[in-house]
């Protein structure tokens, strides 16, 4: 049996199909690679010393997607492919519906037609929208604030339903709060497209000499130093938050959802600190005006996911910077120098 992974070779997928491989599941990877590089594939068999089964396909197009479950004997699905960034997001809407609605619609109904019961969903805390406090528990009410959050929050509507109707379904909606980190080897972290837009890959372009200096988005919210809160966690714990969540899926639990997160705040200035430390190096910042769609503060109750994941995050925010920061170092350009280094040697 097999753990079918959509998204696998991206940022947090990749961590994930680490893990699986190392509690010995069978893993067949789907990635279309629209936002992530094939060399990561090579680095989840060096670090694992396991293989996998990959196929290169648009989770869009519904009938190339059979033959994946026609060809592999799937138990469970861990479904990660998405679009995922907001301001984007809001430019290409349809873009965003159809590739993020319109690939689960075809997963869920293959699920249906090859009669797979264990799904993990990639939610996302911004389906809280601007909560009304801190920490954020599961039962706080849900609404989005823009077409990638809409996403989310339509998936999640639709997992709830499917459940309705069908009581032999186990579905894990999953809502990560902000993930960072890398994995120890430093040979797979973080690779954004272009310019980062979220605030740790920012910062490891600026210590890498990259980008000149990191904008803060806003100095005077209501928190600690004036700069907004959020809860980082490390990459390989969200990774294994999925690995306790398959567990509990077979136990026939059928509907459940988890906010993985560590449930401690940070602002952008305590990160600024943490990772300057990690680094050694000052990260030249400025203050500017806030960055529209921001809320202040944003962190997570985890008690559930502790007590009913047996899950708890283990890293600590030095870690987290020290991860990011080894994987940048190493890979200055992230896998496309890698990709031409490897490359250029494999012709020599
Ligand atoms: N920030 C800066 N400068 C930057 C980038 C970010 O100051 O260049 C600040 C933001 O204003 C915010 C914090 O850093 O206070 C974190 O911002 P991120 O963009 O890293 O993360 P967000 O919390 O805005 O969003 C993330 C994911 C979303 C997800 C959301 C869920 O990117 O996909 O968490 O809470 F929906």
């Amino acid at each position: 049996m097999s753990v079918l992974v959509t998204g696998g070779a991206g940022y947090i997928g990749s961590h994930t199909v680490i893990e699986l491989l190392e509690e010995g599941k069978e893993v067949v990877i789907v990635d279309n690679f629209s936002n992530s590089n094939p060399i990561v594939l090579d680095r989840i068999r060096e670090i694992t010393n396991e293989d996998f089964k990959f196929y290169k396909v648009d989770t869009t197009n519904s009938d190339e997607l059979e033959v994946v479950f026609k060809e592999n004997n799937i138990d469970s699905i861990i479904h990660f492919a998405a679009y995922k960034a907001v301001g984007e997001s809001v430019a290409k809407p349809l873009e965003y519906y159809t590739n993020n609605i319109g690939n689960t619609l075809n997963i869920l109904n293959l699920m249906r037609k090859y009669n797979v019961k264990n799904f993990v969903f990639s939610s996302s805390a911004t389906v809280y929208g601007d909560p009304h406090s801190c920490p954020i528990f599961e039962n706080f009410p849900l609404s989005a604030t823009n077409p990638y959050g809409a996403t989310k929050l339509m998936i999640e509507d639709m997992l709830r339903d499917i459940c309705k109707d069908n009581d032999s379904l186990n579905i894990a909606i999953l809502r990560y709060f902000n993930p960072i980190g890398a994995h120890i080897s430093g040979l797979i972290g973080e690779e954004p497209n272009g310019i980062p837009n979220n605030l740790m890959p920012y910062i490891t372009k600026v210590a890498v000499g990259k980008l000149k200096e990191l904008s803060v988005f806003g100095g005077d919210y209501n928190t600690h130093d004036g700069t907004g809160v959020r809860d980082y966690i490390h990459v390989v714990d969200l990774a294994r938050g999925h690995i306790k969540a398959l567990e509990k899926l077979n136990t026939n639990c059928g509907l459940v959802t988890y906010n993985l997160g560590t449930g401690n705040g940070y602002s952008v200035l305590d990160l600024i600190k943490a990772f300057s430390e990690a680094c050694g190096k000052e990260i030249p910042y400025k203050i500017v005006d806030r960055r529209p769609g921001d809320i202040a503060m944003c962190y997570a109750s985890t008690s559930n996911a502790n007590k009913e994941l047996g899950w708890k995050a283990e890293f600590g925010i030095k870690e987290m910077c020290e991860d990011s920061w080894r994987w940048q170092s190493n890979n200055p350009d992230g896998y496309t120098t890698a990709y031409i280094d490897e490359v250029t040697s494999v012709a020599e």
